[in-house]
């Protein structure tokens, strides 16, 4: 539907000339499915519930802002992931995403496997019962601490990331008498953005070793020769919200070129490919994500195509896949403090958080939408930018959006799609204190990531 087809037309819509602002729904009380997680729906009075909750309730009990995230979405997720793979495949989820001990317990109920890529990462896994063999450990600058403790943990591997890291973690592992799985993370010249893919001769980025002069190729020949080290594959992951398959089958294929050569030159058949993360979500109605068995066909037809005319064993593949399963599972619930029009311009919707719990918008230029939640209303649509609490400008949650003319403090409003990199992002600028994340299931609610206090701030100030 178009702007002007709107029957009353958006208030200030039409003195805009740029933005990005989509046409209001016919319908700003709909709920899109896309956006919003499983169990979303409206209540009778029009109330917004998740697992059979309202969010007056919600916000009663937990306060605001906080993150509502849907657990068994989560775990359906979790499973639709690990179904569409099979047996034959291994779903690491990228605890990067969001990561907390309740969330390790579903990975490891539903089977699934687990990315990490810091030490705070790591102790959370180990901590939560996640088993060391099912951990990966990742990161472009891990420590000599970091390894040492994933070495000494057992974890299934580590990806190595540069050739001073092939010798640390060989070094380490054979002070500790093991040998370490590894994986070597390519760069394989695949240069993904949000929308659509750029290949690239060289990519002019930190992580990775690149395919391109031989520079790959040079660091299986040193991880081969290390004793402490056992090579089980090769690792690329090419960015993140990317919808295309056509960069992740780009990339399969100079990964299997890969494994061909250093079968060609070694005589040996690494047994894994890890294709990394990315897949990307719906954030606004306009976006389209792919289903995980269209990606897990997509992928496994190109890799066993590939090996197929190189003479290659189908190597185990892996995937990891950090906001595509946890991203839509949560939402972000917010108070409306003050709402301000700018004739001629967009009314200010300011809420009780912002930059602090959403850092995608100023940091990415990130789109979202948002909607009232704590009630229906039939007033004609008018055109907002959601912003936060905070001292700067660019405190922005949702750049373009519509929401109900008769909109007033005290209403709460959510912003859908909120549950990968915002808590795991959120930062206490201006001494805001950071919101919780409460886990809905079957008409319960529970903090598994309690709000910060003031007396958290001050414990860290010990001056
Ligand atoms: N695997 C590796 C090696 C990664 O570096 C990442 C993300 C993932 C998996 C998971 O990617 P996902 O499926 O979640 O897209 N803060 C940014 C995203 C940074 C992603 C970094 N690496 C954002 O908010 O969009």
């Amino acid at each position: 539907m178009s702007r002007s087809a709107h029957p009353a037309g958006p208030r200030h819509a039409d003195v805009l000339t740029e933005g990005h602002y989509s046409a209001p729904a016919a319908d700003l009380n709909a709920l899109d499915a896309k956006v919003w997680s499983r169990t979303v729906t409206r209540d009778a009075d029009g109330a917004l519930t998740v697992g059979g909750i309202t969010v007056a309730r919600l916000a009663e009990e937990f306060g605001t802002p906080a993150y509502f995230l849907d657990e068994s979405d989560f775990r359906a997720r979790c499973r639709a992931w690990a179904d569409a793979f099979g047996p034959g495949a291994d779903v690491f989820y990228a605890g990067k995403a969001f990561l907390s001990r309740a969330v390790v317990r579903w990975l490891k109920e539903e089977g699934l496997n687990l990315d990490v890529c810091s030490g705070g990462e790591l102790t959370t896994a180990l901590d939560a019962g996640m088993p060391a063999e099912r951990i990966a450990f990742h990161g472009n600058n891990k420590t000599v601490a970091e390894i040492e403790r994933a070495v000494e943990a057992g974890v299934g591997r580590i990806v190595l990331d540069s050739f001073q890291e092939i010798v640390r973690v060989a070094h380490i592992a054979q002070r500790h008498g093991v040998r370490q799985r590894v994986q070597i993370r390519v760069t394989v010249g695949v240069e993904a953005h949000t929308h659509e893919f750029i290949a690239t001769a060289h990519e002019d980025q930190k992580f990775g070793i690149a395919l391109a002069d031989g520079q790959a190729a040079e660091a299986v020949r040193r991880a081969l020769n290390l004793d402490g080290l056992e090579l089980i594959g090769v690792h690329s992951h090419i960015g993140s919200q990317i919808f295309d398959m056509a960069g992740f089958e780009v990339s399969a294929r100079r990964v299997v070129q890969l494994l061909a050569e250093i079968r060609d030159e070694h005589g040996v058949e690494l047994p894994e490919i890890d294709l990394g993360g990315g897949l990307g979500i719906a954030y606004t109605s306009e976006d389209d994500p792919r289903e995980p068995h269209e990606i897990a066909k997509a992928l496994s037809d190109i890799v066993t195509r590939e090996c197929e005319s190189a003479k290659l064993r189908t190597p185990r593949i892996s995937v990891e896949p950090g906001r595509a399963i946890v991203g839509p599972t949560a939402f972000t619930l917010y108070e409306v403090g003050t709402i301000k029009p700018l004739e001629g311009l967009r009314t200010y919707v300011s809420v009780d958080g912002g930059m602090s719990d959403n850092i995608r918008t100023a940091l990415y230029d990130a789109e979202y939408s948002v909607a009232l939640v704590s009630r229906t209303s039939d007033a004609e649509p008018m055109l907002v930018r959601v912003v936060g609490k905070h001292c700067e400008s660019g405190d922005i949650v949702v750049k373009d959006a519509f929401l109900p003319a008769d909109l007033a403090p005290g209403d709460l409003i959510a912003v859908p799609a909120t549950g990968a990199y915002c808590r795991s992002m959120a930062s206490n600028y201006n001494h805001a204190l950071r919101p919780p994340v409460v886990a809905v299931r079957d008409g319960e609610a529970r903090a598994i990531v309690r709000r910060e206090t003031e007396e958290d701030l001050l414990s860290l100030d010990v001056g």
